[in-house]
Formats: C-alpha cells, structure tokens, sequence
C-alpha cells in the first residue's frame, strides 16, 4: 500500500513506534531519543526516528485526535512500514474519585461509543500483546512509588465525542471505567486485525465529573514521566 499521510522512505521507520495525539508532545518525546530526525511530515503530523540508550531505534508519530484520526496513521504504519507494536501516549479524562489529575493508567481494555468501529463493533477490545501491558504497567510502578502520583490499570471508555451533547452520559460509565479518552479502542481492535502488538500509557489530565483540568501548556510539557517510562518499555521488549 502507499501510504498518503505519511512521507518517510522505506526503511526511515522502526518496527515499534509511540502514538501521541499532540505533535509537540511528539516532538518532545523524540527529543529524548539520540540522534532523532524528521523522517515524515504531512499535515503537521511529524514522525521522528532516533536511539534508544541501548542503540535500539524506535519511532514517535503524532497522530491528531479520535480513533479515525489515529487509525489513519496506525493502518499507513503496518500496511506501509511493516511497525510491528503500536503504544499509545497519552492522555485522558476520568470521573473516578480514586484517580487524580497527573496520575498514571494503563488500559487493560477498552470499551468504545464509537461509529467507525465495523459492525458488530467490538463490546470490550483488549490490548493486543497482554506481555507488553504488563512490561508498562510495572515500569510505571516502579517509577511512581517514587514519586507522589500514581499508577492505575483496568477499563478506559474511547469516546468519539470530547465535549457530549449531554452531560448526564457521564454519569452512565461503567462504574469500573476508570480512564476516558478517543484512541485506544480503535488502537486495541486494529492490533487484532493486523496481528500487530498494541498496549497504551495514559496520563491523566481532566477530572470531567467536577471541572478539573490540566490547562494546555501543563497537557504539552506535564507528562515528561509517562514518556520516560515509555521509553524504558520500549528498551526491554
Ligand atoms: N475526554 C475525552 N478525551 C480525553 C479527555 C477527556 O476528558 N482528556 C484527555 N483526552
């Protein structure tokens, strides 16, 4: 397939590469690779390659926001590029009492409203590669018993809509949904459909429930731990 939306040559993409909604997140997160370099930019959504401090070469591709958005790139990257694990950094809401704003949370599943999602439309997709969530979700642990946030693993809802039309579906979650966002469903189901590995590291940015939030400069520069930690997975797999 030729890919459209991104315009790397052959061979300028690692077989794992990070998806980040924001491409100065992106951005930032390459800066903590060695010897990045611009290898696709389309549409302002750039993809860098660089270093590992193990010499492994891993790859950083922003993808703008929502599922279809996302699967643009997800799909370009297997179909065009042979990536073999997709991992999603990110961000998400939540309108669970337990989890605060700038902790930790590792999806180990999704459930979605989305209308892109083929019919019948997946109920509850998982993660893709079980060993890779287990790799984050430790790595995570590891780094926040030594710092004040913390780490959560279980059900994020991957919504189509970031503002409702009606502020009462918030209160219809799952009671044991604990992150919302708009990627990791269509991220999840797509790794099933392509034998691809998928797993995702959200950061948490909003408390929708009572108005809390993470102003936007905080969202672009607030989440250097979650990409350290990324970056430490991706090193051991
Ligand atoms: N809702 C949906 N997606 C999100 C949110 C949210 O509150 N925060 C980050 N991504």
């Amino acid at each position: 397939m030729t890919a459209l939306h991104l315009n790397a040559a052959s061979g300028d993409i690692a077989p794992l590469v990070f998806l980040l909604g924001d491409p100065i997140r992106a951005k930032r997160m390459a800066s903590m690779l060695s010897a990045a370099r611009k290898v696709s930019n389309i549409r302002g959504m750039p993809c860098f390659t660089g270093m590992l401090r193990n010499g492994m070469e891993v790859s950083v591709q922003a993808t703008g926001m929502g599922i279809p958005s996302l699967l643009i790139y997800a799909n370009e990257l297997i179909d065009s590029y042979c990536a073999k694990t997709l991992i999603r950094v990110g961000t998400c809401g939540t309108t669970n009492e337990r989890v605060a704003l700038g902790d930790l949370f590792v999806p180990t599943s999704a459930v979605s409203d989305s209308g892109i999602l083929p019919a019948p439309a997946p109920a509850l997709v998982t993660p893709s590669a079980h060993e890779l969530v287990v790799k984050i979700y430790s790595c995570a642990k590891m780094r926040t018993d030594k710092t004040p946030s913390r780490v959560h693993k279980g059900k994020v809802f991957s919504t189509d809509l970031f503002y409702k039309w009606d502020n009462k579906e918030m209160q219809d979650f799952d009671s044991d949904v604990l992150g919302i966002e708009m990627e990791s469903a269509g991220l999840f189901w797509l790794g099933h459909m392509k034998n691809v590995s998928t797993a995702a590291l959200l950061t948490v940015t909003d408390k929708i429930n009572v108005d809390e939030h993470w102003p936007p400069a905080m969202r672009a520069t607030g989440v250097d731990t979650m990409l350290a930690i990324a970056l430490e997975v991706a090193s051991s797999v």
